[in-house]
């Protein structure tokens, strides 16, 4: 059976202070959730987070990864440094790094094979820009990142990836794809992933659903049949409104 999983994207939010407190006011909140509960924080707050979560159902991301293993990459940070600090998850190819930070299929599918290689678990991000999506290319475009992102990655480490499906019109603008909308595109990833890697595989992998996800939306987006999940951002800073999207189903 697919756990549902509901993971926070802090992106540049919140100093060690900060994370130390919205994890207290969080983890009572958030106990008795039934889906896996991520929060992704930026990596000068991961020691203090991976301290703070201890005892609690939360788990722990970092919000990018290196592709190599170690050398002259001023900035960068490397899968065994976050293995180091128990890291679980990694966000790789946030539509945020492709635009600002030119993130690319390759580089994203670069970084991929090299966080499973860490032996961390990876929330693969795919969506369209509003651009793309107004000129009917939707599908096409996530397909493209789909395939170029698992190129040459083994069927058996499908299992250690989740993918968010991030329309990039809907994040941080309060526009949320409607429920069907999210559920189509899904679907159409989902058979992306069926071709590559067959059904069962495909059926398996874990989509979520990301851009203005939130306590008032959430139910219906994660009553659809193919959403198994949210990558929320805004949302995801305030105990009370994260902990509401973790009980969408309450
Ligand atoms: P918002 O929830 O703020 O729209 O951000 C979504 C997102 O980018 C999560 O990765």
């Amino acid at each position: 059976m697919k756990r549902d999983i509901i993971a926070g994207n802090w992106k540049m939010n919140n100093t060690q202070a900060g994370t130390k407190a919205l994890i207290k006011d969080l983890a009572p909140l958030v106990a008795d959730a039934t889906c896996e509960v991520v929060i992704c924080v930026p990596f000068t707050d991961i020691e203090v987070a991976r301290k703070a979560i201890r005892g609690t159902n939360i788990k722990l991301g970092a919000q990018n990864v290196h592709w190599a293993p170690k050398g002259a990459f001023t900035g960068e940070i490397s899968a065994e440094m976050l293995k180091e600090l128990k890291v679980e998850y990694v966000i790789i190819g946030h539509s945020e790094r492709r635009q600002y930070f030119g993130e690319t299929d390759a580089s994203v599918n670069a970084r991929t094979k090299a966080a499973l290689l860490g032996g961390l678990k990876v929330i693969l991000c795919v969506g369209e820009t509003l651009e793309e999506r107004e000129s009917g290319k939707t599908a096409e475009v996530v397909i493209r990142q789909i395939n170029g992102g698992l190129e040459g990655i083994e069927k058996a480490d499908l299992k250690k990836i989740v993918v968010a499906y991030e329309p990039v019109w809907a994040i941080g603008t309060g526009k949320t794809a409607t429920a069907q909308e999210a559920n189509d595109t899904i679907a159409i990833i989902r058979k992306a992933v069926r071709k590559l890697y067959g059904k069962t595989a495909a059926n398996a992998l874990r989509i979520q659903y990301g851009g203005s996800m939130n306590a008032k939306n959430a139910s219906e987006l994660m009553a659809m049949p193919e959403i198994d999940g949210g990558l929320i951002g805004g949302a995801s800073l305030k105990a009370p409104d994260f902990a509401a999207v973790v009980h969408y189903n309450k």
